[in-house]
Order: structure tokens, then sequence, then C-alpha cells
């Protein structure tokens, strides 16, 4: 699986850290910038990462930013990016068990290091229920 990173100044000290927790679970990633703690405009990053998924050149992404919620908001602009701004790991969870969500968006601001390894942990080896949820996923696609 390949995994597109991407954040702005605001998480990318957790996008690094993000590098390391994947190579150590053996999963390849692709890092969309950006490259320093300097300020950026998130949707540069955002737009970046969640064409390459939507290409099919990566399988899901873990974005950052301050909030999670920018990133996610940005990514959510494109048709099959479903991105979910993420606090608690069990919201991590649900996002892949009922949404099939292939873009899981951090706060650095907000959620620490430890939790927040915690929820990508968690994420990448929750599988989607499919059924039910299918359905529903499908619905998001249908407005323009
Ligand atoms: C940058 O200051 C901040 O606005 C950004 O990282 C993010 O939180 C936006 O949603």
């Amino acid at each position: 699986m390949m995994i597109a990173l991407a954040a702005d100044h605001g998480g990318f000290h957790h996008k690094e850290r993000c590098k390391s927790l994947l190579d150590e679970l053996g999963l390849v990633w692709k890092d969309f910038g950006t490259d320093s703690a300097e300020g950026v405009d998130y949707p540069d990053f955002s737009h970046a990462a969640a064409r390459a998924i939507q290409q099919g050149v990566c399988d899901r992404g873990v974005f950052f930013c301050g909030t999670g919620i920018g990133m996610s908001m940005a990514a959510n602009r494109h048709r099959g990016i479903r991105a979910a701004a993420c606090q608690v790991p069990e919201a991590a969870r649900m996002s892949r068990l009922h949404n099939d969500a292939n873009v899981l968006a951090i706060g650095e601001r907000l959620v620490d290091w430890a939790l927040a390894e915690q929820m990508i942990r968690l994420w990448l080896e929750t599988p989607f229920e499919g059924g039910r949820h299918e359905r529903r996923i499908g619905k998001i696609e249908t407005e323009k």
C-alpha cells in the first residue's frame, strides 16, 4: 500500500514522524510536502496528494495541518476522496468501518504525536465494513 503524506507548516512535524511509523509498518509512502515549518497554504499540498490518490498513484493518504480541518476540506473537493478529520481513535476507526475513508487528516495543534500514532495505526488496520455502507458512500458522489 502506497501512502500519500501531505502537510502544511502546522502539521509538518507530525508528517515527518509519520514517515518513521510507516517505515516501521513496512508501508511505502510518497511525500507531497511541505518541507519545513515555514508558512505555506494548506490547499496546495492537500490538492497535490489528493490528486495522486484519485489517479491511483497512491492508495490512501495521511494529511496533517494545524487542526486537520483545512487539509480535509480541500481533499474532499476531489471526486472519490473521502477525507476524515479525526481527533480521537474511535473516529479514525469508524471512518474506515463505515465511511471507507481514504484520507485521514490530523491536526498537530490538537492531537499530540502519541495519540496521532495510535489513530494512524488503527486507521490503517481497520477494514471497510461494506454492506449498507457501500450504498451510503456511493450517494456521497451523486452531488455535483
Ligand atoms: C495554519 O495556520 C492553519 O490555519 C492550518 O494549519 C490549518 O489548521 C487549517 O485548517
